[in-house]
C-alpha cells in the first residue's frame, strides 16, 4: 500500500511509524510460502502453538550471513526493495541516493534465545562508526515487516517516541527500566497483524519485548542509508560496533588508520559540535582533537 501524509508526519514527530496491513494479500501470502520454505514448520506453529515446536527451533544462533538478502525465491527479496519503504526513507533524507545495508529474516518463539525482555536502545551502535546527528542528510531508516501476527503475548516490538529526548547527546544508547523508567513508561507496543510494517531511525529508543505464552514470531529487518557515507552500514565495519575491542581499537587508532576503515576525515562536513559530543561520548577515549 502507498504511505501516505499522515504517516509520514507522524515518522517526522515520532521518529517511528506503524503501518497496518502495508503488504498486499498477495505479496504477504508470496512471502509466507518463501519463509516455509527457508524455515520449514515456523508458521504452522506461529498459527497453533499446541504443536510441538519446529524442528530444531532452539539451534544455536545462526550467523546473520544465512538469514540475510539474497534469499531464494523472489518476494523476500522484493520485499527488501520495496518502492515504498525507499519512498519513506527517500523523503527523509531528502534525496533518492540510498543503498539498502540490511535485509535479515528474524524469527523467535519462546524459550528462544531471541525471547529476551530487551533494554531500550538505540540501534546505531552497529549501523554507523559514529553518531547520528539530528540532520536528515545522514538519516538511515530501519524497517520491521512483521509475516506473521504480533499480540501483546506474542513478544511485540516496543517503541518510544523520539519526542521524549529529542535534544540531548544519545549516549548511551542503551538503558534499563531502572536507569530510565520514563523510556519505559511512554513506550508503545507494536501489535500488528501479519504484513504491518515498524519504521523507525537510529535516533529512536525501542526493544524487543517476551513472550507471554507459548507462541512464535517471523519478520524482516531491513534498512536504507544514504549511500554517500562510508561510515553508515550494518554489512560494514560497523556491525563490529557492538564489542568492546572495537571500541578499544577505535579509541587508540590515528585518523588515518581509521579513515581507513570508513571513519569520518578531518575536515569533513560531517564533523559539527553536535556530531563531536555524540562521537566524544560514544569514545570518551579517543582524541578528537583532530576533527575539532
Ligand atoms: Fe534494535
Amino acid at each position: 500500500m502507498t504511505i501516505n501524509d499522515k504517516q509520514l508526519q507522524h515518522y517526522r514527530d515520532h521518529g517511528y511509524v506503524i503501518i497496518e496491513n502495508f503488504l498486499t494479500p498477495t505479496e504477504l501470502s508470496k512471502a509466507r510460502d518463501e519463509v516455509e520454505d527457508f524455515i520449514p514448520g515456523w508458521l504452522d506453529y506461529t498459527a497453533n502453538p499446541r504443536l510441538p515446536k519446529p524442528l530444531n527451533w532452539d539451534e544455536t544462533p545462526r550467523s546473520r550471513r544465512q538469514m540475510r538478502f539474497p534469499f531464494k525465491g523472489e518476494q523476500l527479496n522484493a520485499v527488501t526493495l520495496h518502492p515504498e519503504m525507499r519512498r519513506l526513507a527517500s523523503l527523509m533524507v531528502g534525496h533518492d541516493d540510498l543503498f539498502c545495508e540490511q535485509s535479515d529474516l528474524t524469527y523467535k518463539c519462546k524459550g528462544h534465545y531471541a525471547d529476551q525482555d530487551q533494554p531500550m536502545h538505540l540501534d546505531y551502535v552497529n549501523h554507523t562508526l559514529v553518531y547520528p546527528p539530528k540532520d536528515p542528510s545522514y538519516w538511515q531508516t530501519a524497517f520491521l515487516v512483521y509475516y506473521t501476527d504480533v499480540d501483546l503475548h506474542q513478544a511485540p516490538t516496543a517503541v518510544c517516541s523520539w519526542q521524549h529526548y529529542h535534544d540531548e547527546i544519545l549516549w548511551p544508547a542503551a538503558y534499563t527500566k531502572e536507569d530510565r523508567p520514563g523510556l519505559y513508561d511512554a513506550e508503545v507496543k507494536v501489535t500488528v497483524p501479519a504484513g504491518s510494517l515498524l519504521a523507525y531511525s537510529m535516533r529512536t529508543f525501542h526493544r524487543g519485548t517476551r513472550f507471554l505464552e507459548e507462541a512464535a514470531r517471523v519478520g524482516h529487518f531491513i534498512t536504507y542509508a544514504p549511500s554517500a557515507y562510508r561510515w553508515l552500514g550494518i554489512l560494514g565495519w560497523p556491525e563490529q560496533g557492538v564489542y568492546k575491542s572495537f571500541s578499544e581499537w577505535m579509541s587508540r587508532a590515528t585518523p588515518a588508520e581509521r579513515e581507513l576503515i570508513g571513519f569520518p576525515q578531518p575536515g569533513d562536513p560531517y564533523w559539527t559540535s553536535e556530531t563531536l559530543a555524540g562521537v566524544a561520548a560514544r569514545y570518551p577515549e579517543m582524541d578528537l582533537g583532530p576533527y575539532t
